[in-house]
C-alpha cells in the first residue's frame, strides 16, 4: 500500500514530448519496465515525477498536455501537473548527456574506461545539470509539502527516489537545501548500470563527489550484491567512511546510509499476454530456426562477438547452414557519442562480410534491423526464436534476457547468457558463456541448437517461474518497503 507521496527524478522523463504539425504538443509514450512499475504507484499516491521532455524548445511555462484519451500506456494517468519537465539549455545539456553521461560514466562504470574521456568542462555541466533537477525537485517537495500540511497530516514523509547514472550528485544539493529550510523528506537513489570496483572507480578525477552525492540520500539501491560491496569499499577506500559489509551499511558525517541489492524484474504477465496475441512476425521460423539478439547498439552488449561467435559456428558446423538464421535488432542509441558511431560502422562491415562469406541464393546468414520494433513485434520475434543470444561484455541487470524466457510459452527455446550481466547471476538455467571466449561461445551455440525438448523445457520451466515470481511489481514493492522500513528502524551505531 503506498501512502507517503512518492516524487520521482530520472533523466527522462516516462513519455518524451513532440508537437505535431499544427504545433501542438502530445505525449509519446517510452515502453521500459521501469516506467510499467512506477508509473502506476505515482499516480496513486498523486506524486510528481520530474525529468527531461526530449525538447530544448520548450516554453518554461508551457503546460505539460494531458494524454490522449486513446493513451493505453502505463503513464496515460499521469495528470499534467505530476509531471515536471526540466529544463536545460541545449549545449549544456549536450555536454552533460553525450559528454558526461554517455562519453565518461558510462564507459567507465561498465569497467571499459579506455573508452571514457575526462574533460573537466564535461564534468562541470554533469554538476550543472544535477543542480537543475535538483532545484526543481525541491521546489516540487516545498509543494507536496505545503499541501500535507495543509491536510494536517504533518507525519506524512515524502520519498525523492532519484534514479540512475545521469543523476548521481542530484541529492547532495537537494539535501543542503532541505536541512536549511528544514524541509522534511526521505532521500533514496537506484542505480540501473553496475558499480564498479574502487580500482576503477579511482581512475574518475571527481570520484569523491560522486560518492557523497550517492550518499546524501537515506538508501541505495543496486542490482545485485557485487555492485553494492564495490559500492561500501569505494565509499571506505576514497573516502574513509566507516562501513559495515554484513549490515550493508555505510557512515558519513554521523549519517549512516542503507544500501540493498534489489535487482529489477520484468512486467513479466504482459509480456506473456503479448506472445499469446501477437502475430507472427518473422515468416520462415519453420524451415528456418532463428537466433535472435536485441539491444541498443551499445559497445557493452558485446555486439562484434556475438557475430564472430555466429561465424565461427558456421566454420566448424557448415550442416547448419540454411537451417538457420541469426537475426539481430540493433536499436539506434545514443549516435552523437563518437564510440557508438564507430560501433555502427565496424558491425555493418562484420556483417557484411560474414553475409558475403556464406551466403546462398535463397539464403542468407544474418538477418539485421537497424532500429526500433514495437512491442507486439517484439514480443512475437521472442516466442519465434529457438535460441536467445544474450552475450553482452558487462549490463547492470538485462531485460531483455527476461523478456525471451516470459515470451517462451509454446515450444521452449534455450537462452544463452553472459555471466557478466546482472541477470547472469540470477538465471541459473541458462547456458552460461564468457562472451569473450569466441570458440567456446560457438560450441555452446552448437549445443543449444541440439538442445533435447525435454532439457529444454526443464530449464525454462524453472526460468519462467523465477521471472514471474520476481517481477518488476514485487521490485517495486521491494523498494517502497526498504525505504518504509527506514522511519522504524533505528540505526545501530558501526
Ligand atoms: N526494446 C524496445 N524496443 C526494441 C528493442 C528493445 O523497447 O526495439 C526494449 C526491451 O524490451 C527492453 C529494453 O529495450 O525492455 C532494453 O533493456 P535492457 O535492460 O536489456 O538494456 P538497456 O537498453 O537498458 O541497456
Ligand atoms: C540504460 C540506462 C538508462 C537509459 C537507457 C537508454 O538502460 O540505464 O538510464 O535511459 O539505457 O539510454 P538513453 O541514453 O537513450 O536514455
Amino acid at each position: 500500500e503506498v501512502s507517503a507521496p512518492l516524487i520521482v527524478v530520472s533523466n527522462r522523463l516516462p513519455f518524451v514530448l513532440h508537437r505535431n504539425e499544427k504545433g501542438e504538443l502530445s505525449r509519446k509514450a517510452s515502453a521500459g519496465g521501469l516506467v510499467t512499475a512506477v508509473a502506476p504507484v505515482v499516480i496513486e499516491c498523486k506524486g510528481l515525477w520530474i525529468g527531461w521532455s526530449g525538447m530544448y524548445d520548450l516554453d518554461p511555462r508551457t503546460k505539460i498536455p494531458e494524454a490522449d484519451p486513446e493513451d493505453k500506456a502505463p503513464t496515460a494517468g499521469l495528470k499534467s501537473e505530476q509531471v515536471i519537465a526540466v529544463h536545460v539549455e541545449e549545449k549544456i545539456f549536450e555536454a552533460y548527456y553525450t559528454g558526461c553521461c554517455n562519453g565518461t560514466l558510462w564507459p567507465l562504470f561498465h569497467s571499459m574506461p579506455d573508452r571514457a574521456v575526462f574533460k573537466a568542462d564535461k564534468w562541470k555541466a554533469y554538476c550543472i545539470v544535477n543542480e537543475e533537477f535538483a532545484k526543481c525537485t525541491v521546489q516540487a517537495l516545498r509543494k507536496t509539502l505545503r499541501e500535507l500540511d495543509a491536510r494536517g497530516e504533518t507525519n506524512v514523509v515524502p520519498v525523492i527516489w532519484i534514479h540512475d547514472y545521469q543523476l548521481m550528485v542530484a541529492a547532495n544539493t537537494i539535501r543542503q537545501v532541505c536541512e536549511e529550510e528544514n524541509l522534511r523528506c526521505k532521500l533514496a537513489f537506484f542505480l540501473h548500470i553496475p558499480f564498479p570496483s574502487w580500482d576503477i572507480m579511482r581512475l574518475f578525477p571527481w570520484d569523491d563527489v560522486i560518492l557523497q552525492g550517492i550518499m546524501a540520500c537515506d538508501f541505495v539501491g543496486f542490482h545485485i550484491e557485487d555492485y553494492c560491496v564495490n559500492f561500501l569499499d569505494c565509499c571506505s577506500r576514497r573516502l574513509g567512511c566507516r562501513v559495515d559489509r554484513n549490515k550493508m551499511l555505510v557512515e558519513l558525517a554521523g549519517r549512516t546510509i542503507h544500501v540493498k541489492a534489489l535487482p529489477i524484474g520484468i512486467p513479466f504477465d504482459r509480456f506473456v499476454e503479448l506472445a499469446q496475441s501477437a502475430p507472427v512476425y518473422i515468416k520462415d521460423t519453420d524451415a528456418v530456426r532463428v537466433i535472435l539478439g536485441v539491444d541498443r547498439l551499445d559497445y557493452t552488449k558485446g555486439l562484434i562477438h556475438r557475430i564472430l561467435t555466429f561465424e565461427r559456428l558456421l566454420e566448424k558446423h557448415p550442416e547448419h547452414m540454411e537451417k538457420i538464421v541469426f537475426l539481430q535488432v540493433s536499436v539506434p542509441s545514443r549516435t552523437n557519442v563518437k564510440e557508438y558511431k564507430q560501433l555502427k560502422e565496424e558491425i555493418d562491415q562484420l556483417i557484411g562480410r560474414v553475409n558475403g562469406r556464406f551466403s546462398r541464393p535463397n539464403w542468407s546468414p544474418i538477418r539485421y534491423i537497424y532500429g526500433c520494433i514495437n512491442q507486439d513485434q517484439l514480443a512475437a520475434i521472442y516466442r519465434d526464436s529457438a535460441i536467445a543470444l544474450v552475450t553482452p561484455l558487462r549490463d547492470g541487470m538485462n531485460l531483455v534476457a527476461k523478456e525471451y524466457v516470459a515470451c517462451q510459452i509454446k515450444d521452449p527455446g534455450v537462452l544463452i547468457l553472459s555471466p557478466f550481466a546482472g541477470a547472469g547471476g540470477m538465471m541459473h538455467e541458462a547456458l552460461l558463456v564468457n562472451p569473450y571466449e569466441i570458440d567456446d561461445a560457438a560450441n555452446v551455440l552448437h549445443r543449444a541448437l541440439n538442445m533435447p525438448q525435454d532439457e529444454r523445457m526443464v530449464r525454462m520451466k524453472q526460468l519462467r517461474l523465477r521471472e514471474q515470481v520476481h517481477n518488476v511489481t514485487n521490485w517495486m514493492k521491494s523498494f517502497l518497503a526498504s525505504i518504509g522500513a527506514l522511519a522504524t528502524e533505528r540505526d545501530d551505531p558501526l
